[in-house]
C-alpha cells in the first residue's frame, strides 16, 4: 500500500537520525570552578513567564552584584523566545535566539507555552535537544513529613524526541519512543554519582517495562549496569502505575530518595510531586548536559492567569528556587545557601487567586532576607 511504503519511508529517515544523534553526543564538560566569566541568559517566556522571571534575575542581580562588577559573572536578557515569534518564523527557537542561546553557559528560562496539536515542538524541548541537556533534576523536599526526593529524569530521548515526528496514515497515528544505550547510561551515571555525592542510600528505577519491553527494557537493564559502579547503594524498580501510588503513602514514601526514569514518566511525576510539596508553583527544575545547562520553573505559562487579569499574582517561588540551583551548578554554593535560607524563612505569601501577596511583593521580601 502506497502509504505504508511513504510511512515506512519516514521511519527509516528517523532511524538514521536517531543514530547520528546518538554518534554525535559530546562529553565537553563545562568546568565552572576554574571558568574566568560564567554568562548566565535570562529568558522571559510566555504568559506569566516575563512576571516571574524579573523576580528571579532582581534576585540573581542582587546576589551575584560584587561578581558582576568584577566581570566574573555576566547576566544577558535575551528576547525573542516568545510564542508569537516562534509562531511567525515556524520555528521552536527562532535561529537569532538559539545563536544568543549558545553564548551562554547557562540559562535562567521562563515557562513557554507549547501549542497542542500542530507540528510546532515545545521550545523546552528544542532546547534540550539543541543544548543536549539530558538529565532534568527535581527535588522535593518537605521536612517535617520527612520526605527528601530527588528526581533525575531522562530529558533528551523516550517518547519526547520524536514526539513532533509522528506518522499519519489513514484512521492510524503513529508515535515513536526512542531509549538508546548512551543516553541511557549516562542519566542513570548522573543519578548515581549524585547520590553517591550527596550522601544517598537509595535509588528506585522506575519503568513500565513489563509493558515498554524493549526501551523500557533496556533502561532497566542499563540503570542495573551503571548501579554496579555503586556498592553501596541499594537499587530497586518499580513501575510508574504503582510508585505513583506509593509518592501518596506513607511511611514507605519516606525511604526513596533518588528516582531515575525515562522522559515521560519523571514529567508525569514531578508534577504529582511537586503537587505534594505544596503545588508545581514551589518546585525548581534543572535541565543539565555537560556542556550547557538551563534552569526552570517546573509549572508551564499559565496563560489562564493572564486572561484572568492575574498574572501578577503568580507565584515566582518556582523560577526563584531553579535560580538557587543554577548558582549551585555555577559553583556558587554560598550564594545558593543564602537564597534558600532566605526563602525558607520568608513569610510572605503568592496566592493565584490574588488574596495575598504578587509575585513582585514575595520578591521585595525575599531580597530583604537576603
Ligand atoms: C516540563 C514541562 C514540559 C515537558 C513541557 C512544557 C514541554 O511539562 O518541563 O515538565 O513536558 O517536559
Ligand atoms: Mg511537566
Amino acid at each position: 500500500m502506497f502509504e505504508v511504503t511513504k510511512a515506512c519511508g519516514a521511519f527509516m529517515k528517523l532511524l538514521e537520525e536517531q543514530l547520528d544523534r546518538v554518534a554525535g553526543m559530546k562529553d565537553e564538560k563545562t568546568d565552572f570552578s576554574t571558568k574566568e566569566c560564567v554568562t548566565i541568559g535570562v529568558i522571559d517566556g510566555d504568559g506569566i513567564g516575563p512576571i516571574i522571571t524579573k523576580q528571579a534575575s532582581r534576585v540573581l542581580e542582587k546576589l551575584l552584584a560584587e561578581e558582576i562588577t568584577a566581570g566574573s559573572i555576566k547576566l544577558v536578557y535575551i528576547e525573542g523566545l516568545t510564542i508569537e515569534n516562534r509562531m511567525a518564523c515556524g520555528k521552536p527557537i527562532p535561529e537569532d535566539v538559539l545563536a544568543q542561546i549558545k553564548l551562554c553557559d547557562v540559562l535562567l528560562k521562563g515557562p513557554t507555552t507549547t501549542p497542542h496539536g500542530g507540528t510546532m515542538e515545545s521550545a523546552n524541548v528544542a532546547m534540550r535537544r539543541e543544548l543536549d541537556l539530558y538529565a532534568n533534576c527535581r527535588p522535593v523536599s518537605i521536612p517535617e513529613q520527612n520526605i527528601d526526593w530527588m528526581f533525575y529524569r531522562e530529558n533528551t530521548e523516550g517518547e519526547y524526541v520524536l514526539g513532533s515526528r509522528g506518522i499519519e496514515l489513514p484512521g492510524m497515528a503513529v508515535d515513536f519512543k526512542i531509549t538508546t544505550d548512551k543516553g541511557t547510561r549516562r542519566i542513570a551515571r548522573a543519578a548515581f554519582e549524585y547520590a553517591k555525592n550527596n550522601g544517598k542510600t537509595h535509588v528506585s528505577i522506575v519503568t513500565k517495562a513489563n509493558i515498554m519491553k524493549k526501551t523500557d527494557g533496556k533502561f532497566t537493564a542499563i540503570a542495573h549496569e551503571v548501579a554496579k559502579d555503586y556498592p553501596g547503594i541499594e537499587v530497586e524498580d518499580y513501575y510508574i502505575d504503582i510508585m505513583t501510588a506509593n509518592l501518596l503513602k506513607d511511611p514507605l514514601r519516606q525511604k526513596f530518595q533518588v528516582v531515575l526514569l525515562p522522559n515521560l514518566y519523571g514529567d508525569i511525576i514531578t508534577d504529582e510531586a511537586a503537587q505534594i510539596q505544596g503545588g508545581v508553583g514551589t518546585a525548581g527544575s534543572a535541565n543539565i548536559g555537560d556542556k550547557y545547562a538551563m534552569f526552570e520553573a517546573i509549572h508551564g505559562s499559565a496563560p489562564r492567569m493572564i486572561e484572568r487579569g492575574m498574572g501578577e499574582y503568580a507565584n515566582p517561588e518556582s523560577i526563584i528556587k531553579a535560580a538557587a540551583m543554577l548558582l549551585r551548578h555555577i559553583c556558587r554554593g554560598e550564594a545558593a545557601a543564602k537564597l534558600e535560607e532566605a526563602m525558607a524563612k520568608c513569610t510572605v505569601e503568592v496566592k493565584s487567586d490574588g488574596t495575598a501577596a504578587t509575585a513582585a511583593q514575595y520578591a521585595d521580601a525575599l531580597m530583604e532576607l537576603l
